[in-house]
């Protein structure tokens, strides 16, 4: 029988909840898809710092490079915010994604049928959005120096190489021709010198896949497009600091951000996690919706282990589940037969794997 390392990070706030679904899912999927899991917690974010003084100790970034797949909750909250900014639970996250060199991002935007409603937009204008943004992740002005600050001046600097930027374009590209054969490159080549590379180098690459239709808009433009018209996108290719932006923009599309999963890879090891954040304001109350994070599971199961059948029977259940009435308290206002807690919503999915 197959048998898989997955080092656990549950992190502050909501994270340790949706984390635990997750797993209850993933072994109900492997003891009926015939693998068998192993999973090692480690620590990350503020619960690191406060027990070790650093958001991201060694043995976390080892535990993740020794497993063949990360699955992570989420980190932060206010309790950390007034820390130095290498000692903040952010710094700790960026850390780990560029330790273990995973520079794409996938962040899949997609509307299920089912919660039409929950969308602030009109239902004609997000029936059917399938959108993917491919984010760089390990690089641009997040990462860039010179950087810094002091009492008058801050700065950062975005920079991409030629490199950089190709490897993300391969990607995307080759992600796109899985699905409906379209990128659209977002930078803001009108204003700065790193989106004329950008734009340049994206373009040599699109020559290597004639199937594929390439567009380029510029970021203030593709923010409106998103909320105009958004079904006009399939795959977003796009710089970290836009694609950050763009991926939430994107989610809400979906009605809620805790929905919507997230992958990181390309690089020595891979990391999955919802898009959402630790909301602190509802942690503990056991109300929060685990759906991006066992969606995030099922990403795993087909990006890294290989296991599609079980990727796809975690994916079902989700959409069954949905269809069936079965609500979260942050979707409980469109056609909920049961309001569910965390919990109870991880059990439901559970059944119908
Ligand atoms: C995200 C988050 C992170 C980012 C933060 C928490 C560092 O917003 O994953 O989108 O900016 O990348
Ligand atoms: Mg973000």
């Amino acid at each position: 029988m197959k048998t898989y390392k997955i080092a656990v990070i549950k992190g502050d706030g909501i994270g340790p909840e949706i984390v635990n679904e997750a797993i209850k899912i993933l072994k109900i999927a492997a003891q009926k898809f015939n693998f068998t899991l192993h999973f090692e917690d480690f620590l990350m974010g503020g619960i690191a710092y406060d027990l070790t003084q650093n958001p991201l100790p060694d043995e976390t970034i080892a535990g993740c490079l020794e497993s063949d797949a990360t699955l992570f909750g989420a980190i932060g909250g206010e309790k950390w915010d007034n820390l130095p900014r290498e000692l903040r639970p952010e710094s700790g996250l960026l850390r780990l994604r560029k330790s273990l060199e995973v520079f794409a991002n996938f962040r899949p935007a997609k509307v299920y049928n089912e919660l039409l409603e929950a969308s602030t937009l009109k239902p004609e204008i997000v029936q059917g959005v399938d959108i993917l943004v491919v984010r760089e992740l390990i690089g641009g002005i997040y990462f860039g120096t010179p950087k810094g600050r002091d009492k008058n001046r801050g700065y950062n600097t975005m920079i991409y190489s030629v490199e950089e930027v190709k490897r993300i374009a391969h990607i995307a590209f080759k992600a796109a021709q899985k699905r409906s054969k379209k990128v659209c490159s977002v930078d803001k080549a009108n204003v700065l010198d790193v989106s004329q590379l950008w734009r340049e180098v994206v373009s040599e690459v699109a020559k290597e896949y004639p199937d594929v239709e390439l567009s380029n808009m510029y970021v203030d433009n593709a923010a409106m497009q998103l909320i105009r018209n958004p079904k006009q996108f399939d795959v977003i290719l796009t710089g970290n600091l836009f694609g950050d932006i763009l991926s939430d923009e994107a989610s809400m599309l979906s009605g809620s951000i805790g929905l919507l999963p997230s992958a990181s890879i390309g690089g020595k090891a891979a990391i999955y996690e919802p898009i959402h954040g630790s909301a602190p304001d509802i942690a503990g109350l056991g109300i929060a919706n685990p759906i991006a994070t066992i969606a995030s599971a099922a990403m795993m199961l087909r990006y890294s282990l290989g296991e599609i059948e079980a990727a796809d029977a975690i994916d079902n259940a989700i959409e069954t589940v949905l269809k069936e009435g079965y609500r979260t308290k942050d979707i409980a206002n469109f056609g909920a037969k049961e309001v569910c807690s965390c919990e109870r919503m991880g059990s439901v999915i559970a059944e119908y794997i």
